[in-house]
């Protein structure tokens, strides 16, 4: 299964929306399985320019335009033939990981999955404090916004190497300030995704060169969707209550 044209319109479309869709859900969305269709690159979900000064649309040329795509593109070549042609990206990133002999399988499926999840992490004139139910779950479950910024940066200066910083929400339904490493996912724990920034250096070496606390502080200051991750921490408190 891959991402259909209109899967690709409800995502960009949800991710621009205050009243975004489930990431889960769209990312589920596939042509049905006599006809699968190989993987395509998500469309941003905004102007490639539009989070300028802080990401350049040079970075997005190539961090979307040459990193995401080239993970879509090996990701099918890899499972072209094989079990997981026509499955859900999840369940690929499911089913391979830890699996040393899929290693390949899982880093790109992970990798799509980590680098949509980031681009609709960020939005223009996004940044500052969140509101509502998630900003009172930060203070009970992490000691306010402050200690949050706190560990966030922590995990994303001492990610060694490549990788990711996140907030999630754990299986026991505290929030989590984690990071991971490569193409690593909180998806694999069963833990639910509410925001991540992305610290390999493709990342933000463009703009901040080896400037990786700059990149993090940014992100935090000027970029990061606070709608999105409220919405991942909503539905996420649908699904529990269901
Ligand atoms: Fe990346």
């Amino acid at each position: 299964m891959g991402f259909t044209r209109r899967a690709f319109l409800q995502f960009s479309m949800a991710a621009s929306a205050i009243a975004a869709l489930p990431l889960m859900r769209v990312l589920a969305a596939a042509t049905t399985k006599e006809h699968p269709m190989p993987f395509t690159l998500p469309p941003l979900p905004y102007a490639p320019t539009a989070l300028e000064p802080h990401m350049s649309a040079k970075t997005f040329e190539f961090h979307h335009g040459k990193h995401h795509n080239a993970y879509v593109v090996k990701l099918n070549e890899l499972i072209a033939g094989t079990e997981f042609e026509g499955a859900k990206l999840e369940d690929i990133i499911l089913k391979t990981a830890g699996d040393a002999s899929k290693a390949g399988i899982f880093n790109n499926a992970a990798q799509i999955w980590n680098h949509t999840f980031f681009w609709n992490s960020m939005k223009p004139s996004g940044g500052g404090k969140p509101t509502g139910e998630l900003a009172k779950k930060i203070d009970a479950d992490l000691g306010g916004y402050d200690k949050f910024v706190d560990a966030f940066k922590t995990a994303a200066t001492t990610q060694f190497g490549s990788g990711w910083a996140w907030l999630v929400l754990g299986k026991d339904g505290k929030l989590v300030v984690t990071k991971t490493p490569n193409a690593e996912t909180p998806l694999t724990s069963g833990a639910t995704s509410l925001l991540t920034v992305d610290v390999w250096e493709h990342a933000y070496y463009i703009d901040y060169q080896n400037r990786r606390p700059d990149f993090v502080a940014t992100f935090l200051d000027k970029l990061v969707n606070w709608e999105f991750a409220a919405s991942n921490f909503a539905n996420a408190s649908v699904k529990k209550a269901a």
